[in-house]
């Protein structure tokens, strides 16, 4: 038995170039038993490619790979996919069409007839689709056949489950229920999980960790809720919503904008820095027929903007305002039905607790 404590999979230095370019570089994580880590980026950073070489499906140049403290691939190490004990699900699942659902399931179980029975009976059981067995998948939806895929890698209880955008192919009402599904299943099987995606939402509900990519490299690590809320850098907020910039220059530890002073500590006297802040954290207020808005310290000074659009998007609305100050374009967010007119002035601030400062330059 394993310790249930010990990493199911423990990636150290991945690298791979592709004709010179390298495309994964350096990456190390680990899973423990039952985690879901998502590898979340954008198109080419290099996401499958890691979960290829972690299958076994792709050499690695350098580092190593090891799957219940076993070395499966690194310095003149590659054991072939089928030897790695990992279960695979892939964007194009593609089933056996020849073989029914149970067919399906059973392909890779070892073992006597009456226990793959079993295992094949108790897994269609847990995605929902007993009875199934004897069908074939052209006859099933696509989300039963997700389902399907899904119990055919676990059949062989894989230690490690590797994704990549296994639900991309299904419609937004049927992927929310068989994402839950499939995260109920894994968590009981205590399979590690490395969940490939490039929506943070998909990330954000899935995951345990999430590594964020971005050329090659994992750039942050950590529980949704950090990467979230302490990006790294403006790049990495922005990948999880819109974002508004505003831009001063510290000094004495201090920024001075239309919105008031910020605190800028660890920005040298003179440097250039971003003020960041998502759309749901600018607050807004009246102009009261031009007398302005109310004081509220606790969120520094009011600039004055007007409103270019506002479009409503069911569970929220969208606000850009043209600011006076310097006529750049800020979007803020609000809950429900919020749709004044262009033209229309309001007063805007901004939550001190919510902003993230960063240095300019850095990487966009
Ligand atoms: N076999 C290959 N030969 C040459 N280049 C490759 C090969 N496989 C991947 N690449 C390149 O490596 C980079 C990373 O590819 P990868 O498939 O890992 O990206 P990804 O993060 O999964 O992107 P996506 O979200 O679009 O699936 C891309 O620029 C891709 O063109
Ligand atoms: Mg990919």
């Amino acid at each position: 038995m394993p310790d249930a404590r010990a990493p199911r999979l423990e990636v150290q230095g991945l690298t791979r170039a592709f004709g010179g370019r390298p495309v994964v570089d350096g990456v190390s994580f680990s899973v423990a038993p039952g985690q879901v880590t998502c590898l979340l980026g954008p198109s080419g950073c290099g996401k499958s490619t890691t979960l290829r070489m972690i299958a076994g499906v792709e050499r690695l140049e350098a580092g190593t790979v090891r799957i219940d403290g076993v070395a499966m691939a690194g310095p003149g190490l590659h054991l072939p996919p089928e030897k790695r004990g990992v279960g695979l699900m892939f964007q194009d699942f593609a089933l056996f069409p020849h073989l029914t659902v149970a067919g399906n399931v059973a392909f890779g179980l070892g073992g006597d007839k009456a226990a793959r029975a079993r295992r094949v009976d108790e897994l269609l059981e847990r995605v929902n689709l007993t009875g199934f067995g004897p069908k074939h998948p052209h006859q099933l939806s696509g989300g039963e056949q997700q389902r399907v895929a899904l119990a055919r890698a676990l059949a062989p209880r894989p230690g490690v489950m590797l994704m990549d955008e296994p639900f991309s192919g299904l419609d937004n009402r049927l992927r929310d229920g068989i994402r839950d599904v499939t995260l109920d299943i894994l968590k009981e099987e205590g399979a590690g999980v490395v969940l490939v995606t490039h929506e943070p939402d998909e990330a954000m509900r899935m995951a345990d960790e999430i590594a964020l990519m971005r050329g090659g490299r994992i750039v942050q690590k950590g529980a949704p809720y950090n990467v979230y809320n302490a990006p790294v850098d403006k790049a990495a907020a922005a990948f999880f919503s819109d974002v508004n910039v505003i831009r001063g220059m510290s000094r004495g530890a201090l920024t001075e904008t239309a919105f008031g002073a910020f605190l800028t500590p660890g920005h040298a006297d003179g440097a250039a820095v971003e003020i960041v802040i998502r759309p749901q954290h600018l607050k807004i207020d009246f102009d009261r027929g031009g007398r302005g808005p109310l004081p509220t310290p606790q969120d520094g000074m009011a600039a004055r903007g007007e409103v270019v659009r506002a479009r409503y998007l069911g569970r929220e609305s969208l606000v850009e305002f043209r600011m006076d100050f310097d006529g750049s374009r800020l979007t803020a967010s609000v809950p429900g039905v919020f749709l004044p007119g262009p033209g229309t002035a309001f007063w805007l601030m901004i939550r001190r607790d919510k902003c993230f400062v960063f240095g300019a330059g850095k990487p966009a």
